[in-house]
């Protein structure tokens, strides 16, 4: 066995995005792409020579011979040890954990999250750093710019090894830990959450249902939910993880998780559902009869979370992307802690979580997650949600009018539009950034702007900037409109326009999203100047 060195020439368009390079699965296994990528992730983190790092993915198309190569490409850069998943299976959190119990120098996660997995679908590579959390902007940075100057890679010409016997082998002088993909994750959940309060819930006659959607999380929800929580046997549906994802979209949101919400709002529904994505980092939680907005899950957590044992001590902080609803702001005033405004992207958290500043963090695109690893964790807001229910003993309706009536309520919704030709969202987004500095003062249906902007975050521990994060519009009443292009699509752009109203309560909390957030919707079409630039009237998918 050798580790040989392959001449190489840069590849266009290797820049991570919010979450990693993703890209579609031919291409990723066209000629030296993934190579190169994996051969500039680990240049731009002064070389692999000596060091761990953990390996796992959501077992999308690819997966498998993806983990050989990047096995491989570790061996012959001189690593000392790469802990891998069971047949190269990791869920994004459960990797996260594996990379901090380990005390590891990082690891690489294949996954396209949500996006669709196949042959003709999506793949991503990312890496994480020794904290467990997506690599910073300076680190993608550093290794997009090294993809553009590569002329070589280093990879070893050994036999593949069998990824689905847990042990210990040797790879070409390196050694491999093949581990459970689900122990020690649900080993973690299990000194967050009072187990025994959910079981006894669970056999009190508790239903629910966990829609895996064919993806990564199904063998943990199994085990966690209904082997270890004594959840009734079917609890978990489409629980087997699939390459293609069983051809769904594996993201956990109204439209994509439909036959779930179908189930959640028919006859004999469930008293909770709850739906997990590809790589089992997002979440979307439903009671019988009853949505919860990511946005408002967040602040009901944040609310509740001293019910639960890991919690019991108090939050130090909130932190929530700037998209995200402002609920989560109301009760941590409410609280008394600190909360943070931080751009899209998990990766803006691991500071304040590293820092103790924050303790839980939440995006609306799904996303929710806490100080226990640096990564959202679909499942752990899920358990979390159990272990309130088990205490509070109520339904999932009655404590979120319960919140609505404390805190009043944060309409609120996106909606994306998908596949628009690159240039025309370029310069839709352009031109309205030329004229936000004029927009203070304007009036539009019967609401006056307050200001508008670009948002842009100095990160409070380290003090790097982020600029260009997404445009603003704020009206007097509270009410907002932001507007960004999606950072982790593979074809064409997607603008995502994000719309805000808030209602104090007493009356008018129980309203339609949708229609609550009319006049708003009308307002940001007609500032952005949506149709005219790209000739669409209607969003693709509304969350
Ligand atoms: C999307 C979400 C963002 C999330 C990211 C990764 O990014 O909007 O909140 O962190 O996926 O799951 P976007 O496509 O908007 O750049
Ligand atoms: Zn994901």
């Amino acid at each position: 066995m050798t580790a040989l060195t392959i001449t190489t020439a840069p590849i266009a368009g290797q820049k991570p995005g919010t979450s990693g390079l993703r890209k579609k699965t031919p291409v990723f296994m066209g000629a030296h792409y993934l190579e190169n990528f994996v051969q500039s992730i680990f240049d731009a983190i002064g070389g692999a020579a000596g060091k761990t790092f953990v390996l796992g993915g959501d077992g999308r198309y690819f997966n498998d011979r993806a983990a050989q190569t990047i096995l491989k490409m570790a061996a012959a850069n001189g690593a000392a040890r790469v802990i891998i998943g069971q047949n190269a299976v990791l869920s994004t959190p459960a990797a996260s954990h594996l990379i901090r119990l380990n005390k590891t120098d990082g690891g690489i996660i294949m996954s396209a999250s949500h996006n669709p997995g196949g042959p003709e679908e999506d793949f991503g590579v990312k890496f994480n750093m020794p904290n467990g959390g997506p690599a910073p902007e300076a680190v993608t940075e550093a290794m997009y710019q090294r993809t553009t100057e590569l002329t070589e890679y280093r990879i070893s010409d050994a036999a593949d090894i069998d990824l689905g016997a847990i042990g210990d082998t040797m790879l070409d002088g390196m050694a491999v830990s093949v581990v459970d993909s689900v122990t020690d994750y649900a080993a973690l959940m299990e000194t967050l959450f009072d187990f025994n309060a959910i079981r006894a819930m669970f056999a009190s006659g508790f239903t629910m249902r966990f829609d895996a959607m064919c993806a990564v999380t199904g063998p943990y929800a199994t085990e966690i939910l209904e082997n270890r929580l004594g959840a009734a046997k079917g609890t978990v549906t489409h629980g087997t993880p699939l390459p293609d994802f069983g051809g769904m979209h594996p993201d956990p949101n109204p439209t994509w998780a439909h036959e779930l919400m179908d189930e959640m709002f028919g006859a004999n529904a469930p008293d909770f559902g709850a739906a997990s994505d590809g790589d089992g980092d997002r979440n979307m939680v439903v009671g019988r009869n009853t949505y919860v907005s990511p946005s408002d899950s967040l602040a009901v957590l944040a609310a509740n979370a001293h019910l639960a044992p890991g919690y019991a001590r108090g939050l130090a902080g909130v932190a929530r992307s700037m998209p995200t609803s402002a609920a989560a702001d109301r009760v941590a005033d409410a609280l008394g802690i600190d909360k943070f405004e931080t751009p899209t992207g998990w990766k803006f958290f691991g500071n304040l979580l590293d820092a103790g500043k924050a303790t839980l963090c939440g995006e609306e695109s799904f996303g929710t997650g806490s100080d226990h690893v640096r990564e959202k964790d679909g499942l752990w807001a899920v358990l979390l949600w159990l272990n309130i229910l088990a205490v509070r003993q109520q339904s999932v309706a009655e404590i979120m009018a319960e919140h609505f009536a404390k805190f009043g309520r944060n309409y609120y919704s996106r909606h994306d539009f998908e596949a628009i030709e690159t240039d025309r969202a370029d310069a839709m987004m352009a031109e309205l950034r030329g004229r936000l500095a004029g927009l203070k003062g304007q009036k539009i249906e019967g609401m006056e702007i307050a200001g508008a902007d670009d948002f842009a975050y100095t990160d409070p521990i380290d003090g790097s900037v982020s600029l260009k994060q997404g445009v603003r519009i704020l009206f007097i009443d509270g009410s907002r409109i932001v507007l960004r292009l999606s950072g982790t699509g593979t074809e064409g752009a997607t603008l995502r326009v994000y719309l805000e109203r808030y209602t104090p309560g007493p009356d008018g909390l129980d309203h339609d999203p949708q229609e609550a957030l009319a006049p708003v919707i009308r307002a940001a079409h007609s500032l952005a100047k949506i149709m005219e630039h790209t000739g669409r009237t209607e969003p693709n998918v509304i969350t």
